[in-house]
């Protein structure tokens, strides 16, 4: 028998009751049977409208949040509570201000009841993977945004997680400071052989990092294209100026487009 696919959403949906205000609840479905897999080791981006579903649909990977139908499942079993295999990133500054950046990586581990000198060393490494030695016992606001997601994503990758989820991690960081992040952390995932599933909205920024592209529609959110980015591996800020990088984020444009047309023509209809 083939063994199972690494991570895969089979028909996965989400719907949340919204409390009214006589206290009777309404439905929302807010995710539609996403049908997807993700191979070992790769690299995949959703890219979607503001509100349209992907960080419910990463939560629900992370194991914070249960699927209403559907199945996911993370090397053939179901993900039904957060997983040491998962390893988060979020958008916001989630690093805590009162430690410095090696005791915000170790404290993930420590938790976990490792000796403390490994914790320490493997610490350590994590964040010189990140491009941080000699910050170790900086505090967060020593630290500009780019350093501090910086140390979330070492906080995360110490963990040795499978995959690593990243919901918009670098949203609040300038465009310049993300793209070159961006390049650090595809020399991370090369490095590493992790699976990363990024969330972004921009789509420079998808193309620029991913081997795939999820493109999801307004909500509820659902794959309604999926792009393969035949961009070289070795990937420098300068292919943002190449043809086949426009191609793609042509395309991706048009894709988006349409589907903002086809939500406008449909609230016309109601209005
Ligand atoms: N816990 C929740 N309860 C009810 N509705 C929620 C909850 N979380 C998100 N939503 C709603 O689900 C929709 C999608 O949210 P989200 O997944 O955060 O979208 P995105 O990350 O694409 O911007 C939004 O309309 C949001 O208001
Ligand atoms: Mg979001």
């Amino acid at each position: 028998m083939a063994s199972p696919a690494f991570l895969e959403l089979r028909q996965v949906s989400k719907v949340y009751s919204i409390r009214q205000k006589d206290g009777s609840t309404q439905k929302i479905e807010v995710v539609r049977e996403v049908t997807q897999t993700i191979p070992e080791g790769h690299f995949v981006t959703v890219v979607g409208p503001s509100g349209c579903g992907k960080s419910t649909l990463l939560s629900m990977i992370a194991g914070l949040n249960p699927i209403s139908s559907g199945q996911l499942l993370l090397k053939g079993v179901p993900i039904t509570s957060p997983h040491p295999s998962l390893g988060m990133v979020f958008q916001e500054d989630s690093i805590f201000p009162w430690m410095n950046a090696l005791e915000n990586v170790s404290f993930g581990l420590e938790m976990q009841d490792l000796p403390k000198p490994q914790c320490r060393k493997r610490s350590q490494e994590a964040l010189e993977l990140v491009g941080l030695k000699g910050f170790e016992y900086s505090y967060p606001k020593e630290l500009s945004g780019g350093m501090r997601q910086r140390v979330a994503i070492a906080r995360a990758l110490a963990l040795n997680p499978d995959i690593l989820l990243m919901d918009e991690p670098f949203a609040a960081v300038d465009p310049q400071t993300r793209m070159f992040i961006g390049t650090e952390l595809r020399r991370i995932w090369r490095e590493t052989g992790k699976t990363i599933l990024f969330i972004t909205h921009d789509i420079n920024e998808a193309v620029f990092l991913s081997q795939e592209i999820w493109v999801m529609s307004s909500r509820p959110g659902t794959i309604i294209e999926v792009v393969d980015i035949d961009l070289p591996a070795e990937r420098d800020i300068a292919i943002l100026a190449t043809d086949a990088f426009a191609q793609y984020t042509g395309h991706l444009w048009n894709v988006m487009r349409s589907e903002w047309e086809s939500t406008q023509e449909s609230a016309q209809h109601m209005a």
